[in-house]
């Protein structure tokens, strides 16, 4: 099992790969487990509910916008491409270009295996004459296409839900070279991206009254006890997350409630107090700053829509020349 991307056969991240995220991310300072590890089939489900609370306006926004201009993206992309979302999760704003795109083929690329699976199972129930070829994998890793996607069909890449926030700067002006060797000299991508707003709403977005946000960050040492037989006591810590206005992202933390330890795989692991494992970012963008970074990987920002409140911005980038 690993994490490397493959592209016939790509294997979930695996034990072993788990494993290694967790005692390494637990023996630095600070502490911290990659978000990609919040992902299993508990993950993947809890997402979903988060997607349908009321403080949660990202997925209501974004997906306003995909409707909106549904019509528009088909045109953009042209007929008969292949429409290759990364972090797939559910698919379910997928479903409104399936519906709006004439597509070759539908390529759906996440880290959460079965969940992957079960969401292609469904799409091609509901949708019996689309070729749909998931893709099991980290999508940093991804270097190519399954092989018999011909290189003739235009590729469109799909990067919703604001999981580019979750990229650090680095990162993400990794993926978006990776992304840009993917697509290809003539491909195109479709980002959501979370816009700086005023921090109150940004705050009660992650921190939901129903406590959905909160469960899903305590699901990953829930996980860790599950898959890595370690013994977190889930209730002897808290989900925590603030803005960081200096750096306009927000900050989501597993805050430790007492001084305690903890064993990983025979190793022990001592908590102060109050302190925190650090699970996930999420970058909020000013748009002239995002299209600069698009450019730097090979990107010209041909179109960018917002919602009448300007809280999220759906983006259409063009490949132009490739970096050097
Ligand atoms: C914020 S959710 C977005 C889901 C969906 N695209 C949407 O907009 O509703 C992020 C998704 O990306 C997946 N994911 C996170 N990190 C990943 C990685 N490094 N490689 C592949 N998939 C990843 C998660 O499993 C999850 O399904």
């Amino acid at each position: 099992m690993n994490d490397h991307a493959t592209v016939e056969r790509s294997p979930d991240p695996g034990r072993e790969v788990f494993l290694q995220a967790v005692l390494g991310g637990l023996s630095e300072r600070p502490r911290s487990i990659p978000a990609r590890f919040l992902y299993d089939s508990r993950g993947s489900a809890l997402f979903d509910t988060i997607c349908a609370q009321p403080e949660y306006y990202l997925t209501r926004t974004e997906t306003g916008i995909l409707e909106a201009r549904a019509a528009e993206i088909a045109g953009l992309a042209g007929p008969g491409c292949a429409l290759v979302e990364f972090g797939s999760g559910s698919s379910t704003k997928s479903r409104l270009l399936i519906e709006a795109m004439d597509l070759a083929v539908y390529v759906p690329i996440d880290i959460s295996r079965l969940h992957l699976d079960q969401t292609a199972a469904q799409l091609r129930l509901d949708y019996p004459e689309l070729r749909v070829q998931p893709v099991a994998a980290n999508f940093m890793k991804v270097e190519a296409l399954p092989a018999d996607i011909d290189d003739a069909i235009r590729r469109v890449g799909f990067f919703p839900g604001s999981t580019i926030g979750n990229l650090t700067p680095e990162e993400s002006d990794a993926f978006l070279r990776r992304a840009r060797r993917l697509v290809g000299a003539d491909g195109a991508m479709l980002i959501g991206i979370d816009l700086r707003k005023d921090p109150t709403l940004l705050t009660a977005a992650y921190n939901d009254a129903a406590g959905v946000t909160a469960r899903f960050t305590l699901n990953l040492l829930r996980r860790a006890n599950r898959e890595l037989g370690a013994d977190f006591d889930p209730g002897a810590w808290q989900h925590e997350a603030f803005y960081n206005a200096r750096l306009g992202r927000m900050e989501i933390y597993i805050r430790s409630l007492r001084g305690q330890t903890v064993s990983v795989a025979g190793r022990s692991f001592a908590f102060q107090p109050d302190e925190r494992i650090h699970t996930e970012y999420s970058y909020k963008y000013d748009p002239h700053e995002f299209a600069e970074s698009a450019h730097r990987a090979g990107f010209r920002l041909a179109e960018l829509w917002t919602d009448p409140a300007e809280l999220f911005a759906v983006v259409w980038l063009e490949a132009g020349p490739a970096p050097r």
